[in-house]
């Protein structure tokens, strides 16, 4: 029996914009789920979420809706061995949301099946095995969720490749609008207006911002990285990605003076995001409106056996 943890993320700058190519930034947060790997005598594999309350099976190869049996089978289609598996997911990161949850359970998924089988594993193993499991949830992912669960840390991430930044700890409060955010839909609808230049004009201006925010969140300049934010969230909306929940969440924790704000993820509900250093003030104008609100720490590890 293998347990493994990774951490739930937080896109900081450039979502969407990843999906054509340009840079985003991503941080690993806080909160984090816990995947335990054993073997099972059954040809089958066999999944229990702890805080679902859901048990589902799925086969060893072939067809399957559910990300984190795509993931056991990537894992042992890399090991080439075939058993029968059992998980067992623990997980403190809200769900559905925009902190990553089904990437970083298949990342730690993967982590513990490959280390239950063949005693060790190699996190690029890991990521790319995380990211078939992401193509379960939508068509096309630009990979920067399963990368940064997997390396954790804050990294920049574009077209498949990663830079670390030595960024410090920075305290986000999230605001949860409650509407559950479909990812597909919300990638799709980007895709939808494509060839509309304005489209392309806030895709391309995201992802100048992600390459002033990397500068900002090296020399640690929270004023810079704040207003960063605030012109990220206007391409965002411009790009239709925001809803009118979001939109009184950003302006709620700009009122108490945070330095930036911004939606978080593929957006259209789920999260926002503040950075301030009065985190309390924030997290009671966002409650106000009707949020669940809640304060993150950022620039946490990845991938980790935990025993
Ligand atoms: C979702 O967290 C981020 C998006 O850019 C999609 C992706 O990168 O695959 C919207």
């Amino acid at each position: 029996m293998i347990t493994a943890s990774a951490p739930g993320m937080i896109v900081l700058f450039g979502e969407h914009a990843v999906v054509y190519g340009e840079m985003a930034i991503a941080t690993a947060i806080n909160k984090r789920v816990n995947v335990t790997a054993t073997e099972l005598d059954t040809r089958n594999i066999v999944v229990e979420s702890k805080n679902m309350g859901r048990t589902f099976e799925g086969p060893l190869y072939g067809e399957t809706t559910e990300p984190v049996i795509r993931a056991v089978q990537a894992a042992l289609e890399k090991t080439g061995k075939r058993r029968g598996i059992g998980i067992s997911i623990d997980s403190n990161i809200p769900v559905g949301v925009g902190m990553g949850s089904s990437a970083s359970v298949s990342v730690a998924t993967a982590a513990a099946v490959l280390k239950l089988l063949q005693d060790d594993f190699d996190p690029i193993d890991v990521c790319t095995i995380a990211y078939e499991a992401e193509k379960v949830v939508h068509g096309n992912p630009s990979g920067v969720v399963n990368t940064i669960a997997t390396f954790g840390g804050t990294i920049t991430f574009k077209q498949g490749t990663l830079e670390g930044i030595d960024s410090k700890v920075l305290s986000l409060v999230v605001g949860n609008t409650g509407i559950p955010r479909n990812t597909t839909a919300m990638v799709e609808k980007v895709k939808e207006h494509i060839e509309d230049p304005r489209m392309a004009h806030s895709l391309f201006n995201i992802g100048a911002i992600s390459w002033k925010a990397k500068e900002a969140l090296a020399n640690k300049n929270i004023e810079e990285i704040g207003q960063l934010m605030d012109k990220n969230h206007a391409f965002l909306r411009d790009l239709g990605v925001s809803s009118p929940e979001l939109e009184t969440l950003v302006k709620a924790a700009k009122k108490t003076g945070a330095y930036g704000a911004k939606l978080t993820g593929a957006g259209g509900g789920g999260i926002m995001i503040a950075l301030t250093d009065t985190a309390q003030e924030v997290i009671t104008a966002l409650k106000e409106k009707g949020a669940t609100a809640f304060k993150i720490k950022t620039n946490q590890p990845g991938v980790k056996i935990e025993g």
